[in-house]
């Protein structure tokens, strides 16, 4: 506790203490507030509402700033690695080089499936979206207890639960892909590190050795990283809902990634290309685009643009367009979507409607022009980026498990409904 604020609520006045974080931001808490005045407070989406106090990551939107466990990320971008990044997230350190080593190994006793879990794999009709096998099958895992973790209490079992859905989540995307394209199963090698099993077990065929490309490696290792945490969003806020009443990591983690699927929060970076796309075919350069969601036209919004917390540049999107060049000049490759992506920032970072909202391109914009040129397909972006976010999940997840005073979440709200009213006979209603 900090200080203390005075409400002032029918004449009658409320001292409430304030609470100020590592990095200045001030929170009020209301905890006495019903029990003292009757009343709550109300934040339909909760932009005003801070849930919890979290040492994970800090984000200042306004000036477009954005720190895991106190470093940059753009000098975790340039120096670490989306593993080690993932241990700095989950264990609030970054790791020495034994605990790295013991963090990858880890990893990689925790990669294969449960051989059963084919079974569930081969339930799902070719056409599932990859983000709905995604979130079943990890929900499934909780059901294939390790003989290691068997019986042994949570806190313990803890950094092997980490492993495994960090591990697995890569091995469940991969599997999903290859069983939707009719390619045999891939499993990863020991020599190929976190990002380079994961192409190999994606796009390596029978036969063949898979020798991934290093530029390929790099571009993807960083996405997974740049998507690793990011405080109280809609996905992480679910995990944490969820492990607040004390349910097992899985389940949290099953209910992130169904949180995560929507096209106004992880879903965008397919929304986007979907977007991309539909002006391509159109032969629009995103001029007639750009006028119909300025009209609200269909109630249209120009996809990857727009943040609830970044209301100047997200810094995610600063470093993955830089990227994105990067990569389509290393491939060879040059791609209509990516021009007409540049042309539709261009115009709204120049248009009244854009600015006076804060809208700036978010890290979904120019992700999914990356991950084409790599070979993935549209409907496993939001997939990668789940895969991403999983340290994020977990870490979250030990914050509320570490957390004596943790309670379960519990929301109130104010009642719009009808009034108490008299039961009808069904005979007598009209
Ligand atoms: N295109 C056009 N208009 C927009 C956009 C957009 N992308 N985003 C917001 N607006 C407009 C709204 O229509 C509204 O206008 P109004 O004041 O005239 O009604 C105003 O800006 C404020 O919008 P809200 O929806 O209130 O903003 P909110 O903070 O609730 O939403 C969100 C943030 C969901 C990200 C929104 O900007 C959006 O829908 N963006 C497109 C989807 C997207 O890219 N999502 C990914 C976010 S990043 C992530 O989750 C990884």
């Amino acid at each position: 506790m900090n200080g203390t604020v005075e409400l002032i609520i029918d004449g009658q006045t409320l001292k409430l203490p304030t609470y100020v974080g590592t990095e200045g931001e001030v929170g009020i808490d209301i905890g006495t507030l019903r029990s003292k005045t009757g009343a709550i407070t109300l934040d339909p989406a909760y932009g005003n509402t801070g849930a919890c106090k979290s040492a994970i990551t800090f984000i200042d939107g306004e000036k477009g700033i954005l720190q895991y466990r106190g470093y940059d990320i753009a000098e975790l971008a340039v120096r670490s690695t989306f593993i080690e990044t993932a241990y700095l997230l989950i264990y609030g350190e970054l790791p020495t080089k034994d605990q790295l080593d013991e963090f990858s190994q880890l990893l990689s006793q925790n990669q294969m499936l449960h051989a059963d879990m084919r079974f569930h794999f081969d339930a799902f009709p070719p056409s599932a979206h990859p983000m709905s096998i995604l979130s079943a099958m990890i929900h499934a895992s909780s059901s294939y207890p390790s003989p290691v973790t068997h019986g042994k209490p949570a806190r313990e079992v803890f950094p092997f639960h980490a492993a495994r859905l960090i591990s697995q989540v890569r091995t469940i995307a991969t599997s999903s892909y290859r069983k939707a394209h009719g390619l045999p199963p891939s499993y990863p090698r020991s020599h190929l590190n976190y990002t380079e099993n994961f192409l190999h077990m994606m796009f390596s065929l029978p036969g063949e050795e898979y020798v991934p490309n290093p530029e390929i490696v790099r571009a993807l290792d960083l996405i997974f990283l740049l998507h690793a945490d990011h405080e109280q969003n809609c996905s992480t806020s679910t995990v944490r809902m969820v492990a607040s009443s004390q349910a097992n990591v899985f389940a949290s983690a099953s209910a992130g990634v169904c949180a995560l699927w929507g096209p106004l929060h992880g879903g965008a970076n397919q929304a986007v290309l979907e977007m991309l796309e539909e002006i391509h075919l159109e032969g629009d350069d995103g001029t007639k685009f750009l006028n119909a969601v300025k009209n609200k036209d269909g109630n249209r919004r120009l996809m990857g643009f727009g943040h609830r917390v970044y209301k100047n540049f997200d810094p995610r999107a600063v470093i993955i367009k830089e990227q994105c060049d990067k990569v389509l000049g290393q491939l060879h490759k040059s791609d209509p979507l990516l021009d007409i992506a540049k042309k539709l920032e261009e115009i709204a970072l120049h248009d009244d409607y854009f600015v006076s909202r804060k809208l700036y391109p978010n890290v979904d914009f120019y992700s999914g022009i990356i991950m084409r040129a790599i070979g993935i397909p549209m409907d496993m972006f939001t997939v990668m980026f789940a895969i991403g976010r999983m340290p994020g999940w977990v870490a979250n997840y030990k914050e509320v498990m570490d957390d004596t005073d943790s309670r379960i979440s519990r929301p109130r709200q104010i009642y719009t409904g009808e009034k108490l009213r008299q039961y009808t006979a069904l005979s007598d209603r009209a």
